[in-house]
């Protein structure tokens, strides 16, 4: 069986990395099948793991917008016979809407839709279109002359990364990243739900709230009790009860367990303050203090700008650099999301 998702083009590597991430840490067993930017195909998933495959996809993923399961592959030539085909009493209930997605295709939308819609209401009983919430979506996703017919079976709640954007949080100071960027490093951590997940420089707890949202124990600290105290704010407000949040200076951090992932933006650049610590010896200081509070199957995945290169403080206390992205910001300042880990002798 297969399943379909359909992700963000505001990166041309963020989404997949993801996804291959998640598919890694939650034992994901499918082939993937990069159809193009933005459209990607887990095969040969059998029938007894795509439901459990399809909730955890859909709970975490930060940068794929939709998943569906793909019922036929078909082309515009058969599209009528193929849909004509289909025992749709299998996958529609009560009401529902056929919504066509192009990559690299010319094909008319709006007369695909109708056309699909009256053929699945001749060849099913009972069922009526809606356009707004049906119960079932059909998702016809035409990629040049192919078009593959599927169907949401849960629905990705986008909302959450709308409604949690930092200015509507009850605790808002600027500088934290966008919720979908915190649950993509999250993600990119591996971290699993019911795993300790740490922020050392947690101001006010976005990245926390992501790994909350998974199901993550979190434990955040800052050098300033205002954020530490803000962190625990937002995490109450989003409903995150399995968290500790400590007032720290990163050097004096000793973790009570030894931690499954960090996930972290360091502070840099000279409106941000970094206590005593001198410029970008931030980065320096955190790998030293971080490496053995971290299990050593543990990753960290961590942003710092594109002028501070990593590796030889990540080498010299034992740290490999696995990954990494770079996201413009502007003309002068590329974000760079590493993901490190300890190196194995
Ligand atoms: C870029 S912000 C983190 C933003 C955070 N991800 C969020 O969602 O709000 C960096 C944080 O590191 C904290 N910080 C600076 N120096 C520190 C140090 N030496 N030890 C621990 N925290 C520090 C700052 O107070 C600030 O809240």
């Amino acid at each position: 069986m297969e399943l379909l998702c359909i992700q963000s083009q505001e990166h041309p590597k963020l989404p997949l990395a993801e996804l291959k991430a998640v598919m890694e840490c939650e034992n994901i067993d499918a082939k993937i099948d990069v159809i193009t930017e933005g459209l990607v195909i887990l095969k040969e998933i059998s029938e007894d793991d795509i439901d459990e495959y399809y909730k955890i996809l859909t709970k975490r993923l930060g940068y794929t917008h939709e998943v569906h399961e793909i019922i036929m592959k078909s082309s515009s030539e058969n599209l009528d016979v193929d849909i004509a085909s289909i025992n749709w009493s299998d996958y529609i209930s009560e009401t529902f809407a056929v919504r066509v997605k192009r990559f690299k295709s010319e094909i008319d939308t709006v007369a695909t839709e109708r056309k699909a819609g009256a053929l699945i209401l001749e060849n099913c009983d009972n069922i009526k279109v809606k356009l707004r919430e049906p119960h079932s979506l059909v998702r016809l996703v035409a990629f040049k002359n192919d078009i593959f017919i599927a169907i949401e079976k849960i629905k990705l709640n986008k909302k959450h990364f709308e409604e949690s954007k930092p200015h509507k949080r009850p605790f808002f100071y600027p500088g934290s990243m966008s919720p979908k960027l915190a649950r993509c490093m999250v993600n990119l951590s591996r971290a699993t739900a019911g795993q300790l997940v740490l922020d050392p420089f947690c101001g006010t707890g976005g990245i926390l709230i992501e790994a909350g949202l998974i199901g993550c124990k979190v434990v955040g600290s800052d050098i300033y009790w205002k954020m530490k105290n803000g962190t625990a704010i937002n995490l109450d407000y989003y409903g995150i009860t399995d968290y500790r949040t400590f007032n720290l200076d990163v050097r004096e951090l000793k973790m009570y367990e030894r931690v499954a992932s960090v996930v972290t933006d360091p502070p840099y650049g000279i409106s941000t303050s970094t206590g005593d610590i001198e410029g970008n010896d931030i980065f320096k200081e955190f790998f030293h203090a971080i490496y053995d509070n971290m299990r050593d199957d543990a990753y960290l995945c961590m942003a710092s700008p594109h002028y501070v290169d990593l590796k030889p403080m990540a080498d010299e206390v034992g740290f490999e650099i696995v990954e990494q992205y770079g996201i413009k910001m502007h003309r002068s300042l590329t974000r760079i999301i590493s993901v490190i880990r300890k190196k194995l002798d």
